[in-house]
């Protein structure tokens, strides 16, 4: 039974975009950043703040291998996830994967605009927030370009990239019924 599992950026609306398709398709919803804070009592600012990442990356890649038993489930993936261990091979084998992708300057936008803490950018602002966004999505791309949908969320509304995905998930969802 299906799975979808959407990638990309911090701030690229992954949980927002999720949420919406999980409720169009009528599947569970779920997010790992969420799954995260509820199983641990940390917020992830907080235990980044106390652990450091390494250990994040550890929980976090423990958390998405646990979503294998899911079934008609949409699952948002924190902006790291794919980038860390064998998680990128863990999302092709076990779902459909959909990558929201963003340029470096949309992304700024939405980060600036966002009351959600990440501790990875939280003490950057203006140009430096910038050239830390495109590097890491230098880095990431790699992962995310993996994808078996590629959504160009450049220009589209939160509403149009539902539909996008709706669309180009037909393929894929008559395969697996
Ligand atoms: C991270 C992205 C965050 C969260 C953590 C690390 C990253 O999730 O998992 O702060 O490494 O890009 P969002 O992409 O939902 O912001």
């Amino acid at each position: 039974m299906p799975k979808i599992y959407i990638i990309g950026f911090m701030g690229s609306g992954k949980s927002f975009t999720g949420k919406r398709l999980s409720a169009l398709l009528g599947y569970k919803f779920y997010d790992i950043d969420s799954l995260f804070e509820e199983k641990y009592h940390f917020t992830i600012h907080d235990f980044f703040e106390k652990f450091g990442e390494e250990a994040f990356r550890k929980l976090e890649s423990d958390l998405l291998i646990s979503t294998h038993s899911f079934e008609n489930a949409v699952i948002s993936t924190g902006g790291g996830t794919p980038c860390f261990f064998e998680n990128m091979e863990f999302i092709k084998e076990n779902g459909i994967s959909v990558y929201l992708k963003m340029p470096p300057e949309k992304i700024l936008y939405r980060l600036n605009q966002s009351k959600k803490p990440r501790p990875l950018v939280k003490s950057l602002q203006g140009a430096e927030l910038l050239a830390t966004v495109k590097s890491l999505l230098e880095k990431r791309e790699e992962y995310y370009l993996r994808a078996d949908i590629i959504i160009e969320a450049k220009f589209v509304d939160p509403a149009e990239i539902v539909t996008m995905i709706l669309k180009q998930l037909q393929g894929y969802l008559s395969e697996s019924i």
